[in-house]
């Protein structure tokens, strides 16, 4: 099939680059003339495990090409994917202003009555995540411009795809949503996602809309409340690990996201659940669960600098060593990242901070220029006062303790991700401080 996958972001460029490894024939369209350059090179401006080497894959073989050039890549498709950012204001909504533009591109273009090249009859599919009423918003701006609503229909397919395993959950998912009003578009879509062999669901537009926010805030409600249970072990005795492991072998809770620590990040479950928040209030009605898991999440990574403050008593003068960075391992990522929360905290309390991050370097964020970075574990744990561990990548869980306590000064870890056994650690001279255990 011939696609059009606007914005070449996370989003838009594993689906462009899946789709065209699937045998499709996908334009890629950004504003951006330098992302589409180093695009073109094979090079991807981000850190996602298999998506350079598909994307170089697919384009050496022309299946997947770069273009800023938005009118000439809905005239030579059959299915447009909007896939473009959709921040959070201030105020937690979503900010829809890109979608919108791109639908208006979208619509000119059709208006122009420029040849079409893949046939009259166009697929609009939202991928963004947008709020509840998206769809009809993009249908309205082209009815505004005197598209037929016969030679047109938007369907909403949230993605589902966890940074790092992106290219896996794409190609295996649990499901695949489509929002359809009309059953030509939904198997349209269907036939597209054909390959995969997947459970596809046919839901109307607003319920694929709010699927995906509800699908994300759960997500985040798991781990606010196994956040909260681990709250109550540290109060009580229990851990937390054992907790959580008996609970998930019950076949209705699950033991995936009941992993408790300093709270979530990343670009999507923080964004979501104040962007579903706000979508409740403006119908009237307070979200009191939701409010709730956003107040878990940030009292975690607040409880867990009051144990170190604890622990260590003044910072000032004092070196710990932070191991990690981004939002979660296997990315580079680190928006909405609970890690820098608890420097900032520390930084403020008069601490000397050096990192150890294996994807993140002090080029990666403006106000991480004043943190010192060594360039491997051994190295960021010299001659600390503590060791804390705020991003649990594999390879801190081999960490040599023996070798460890020659190099520190201080003998004392603070889990922040729950990685170690507390008994081994102790065993081997450290002083263990988890979450909830
Ligand atoms: C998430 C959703 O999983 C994905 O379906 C959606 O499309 C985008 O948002 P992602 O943000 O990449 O994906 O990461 P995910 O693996 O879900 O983790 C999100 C955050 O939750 C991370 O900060 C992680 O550390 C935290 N987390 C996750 C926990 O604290 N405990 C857990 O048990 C699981």
């Amino acid at each position: 099939m011939k696609l059009a996958v606007i914005g070449t972001g996370y989003v838009g460029l594993v689906t462009g680059a899946c789709f065209a490894n699937l045998g499709n024939d996908v334009i890629c369209v950004d504003k951006d003339l330098k992302r589409l350059e180093t695009l073109s090179k094979g090079d991807v401006p981000f850190y996602e495990p298999g998506l350079p080497e598909l994307v170089s894959k697919n384009h050496k073989a022309k299946r997947l090409v770069f273009s800023h050039d938005i009118s000439s890549a809905v005239l030579n498709s059959e299915v447009i994917f909007i896939a473009v950012g959709t921040p959070p204001k201030s105020n937690g909504q979503a900010d829809i202003s890109a979608v919108i533009s791109v639908a208006q591109s979208i619509a000119k273009t059709l208006k122009s009555k420029k040849k079409n090249k893949s046939g009259k009859f166009k697929v609009i599919v939202n991928k963004s995540t947008v709020p509840v009423g998206m769809g009809d918003i993009v249908t309205k701006i082209l009815i505004e411009n005197k598209i037929s609503e016969k030679d047109f229909s938007v369907v909403s397919n949230p993605e589902f795809l966890r940074e790092g395993s992106a290219i896996s959950d794409f190609m295996n998912p649990d499901r695949i949503v489509v929002g359809a009003s009309n059953n030509r578009a939904f198997n349209l879509i269907t036939e597209l996602y054909r390959p995969l062999n997947a459970h596809v669901i046919f839901t109307s537009v607003k319920s694929a809309e709010l699927i995906k926010y509800a699908s994300n805030a759960f997500l985040a409600t798991k781990i606010s409340f196994i956040n909260e249970i681990a709250n109550i072990c540290e109060r009580v005795g229990s851990d937390v690990l054992e907790v959580a492991n008996a609970m998930g072998l019950d076949k209705r809770i699950g033991r995936q996201f009941l992993n408790a620590g300093i709270g979530y990040g990343g670009s999507c479950f923080p964004k979501d659940v104040l962007a579903l928040m706000h979508l409740a209030r403006e119908q009237g009605y307070d979200p009191q669960i939701l409010s709730s898991v956003t107040e878990v999440n940030d009292f975690q990574s607040d409880a867990f600098v009051g144990k170190i403050l604890k622990e260590l008593k003044n910072l000032r003068g004092k070196r710990i060593s932070v191991l990690g960075l981004s939002f979660k391992p296997d990315t580079d990522d680190l928006r909405e990242a609970p890690s820098l929360k608890v420097i900032n905290s520390l930084l403020k309390k008069g601490a000397q901070i050096t990192v150890y991050d294996p994807a993140v370097s002090s080029n990666s964020k403006k106000e991480l220029k004043e943190l010192s970075f060594a360039d491997g574990v051994y190295e960021a744990i010299d001659g600390a006062d503590a060791i804390i561990v705020v991003t649990e990548w594999a390879e801190f869980k081999e960490i040599d303790f023996d070798r460890a306590k020659k190099l520190v000064k201080g003998r004392i870890i603070f889990d922040g991700r729950n990685i170690y056994d507390p008994k081994r650690v102790r065993e081997s001279g450290f002083k263990y401080i988890g979450v909830g255990r």
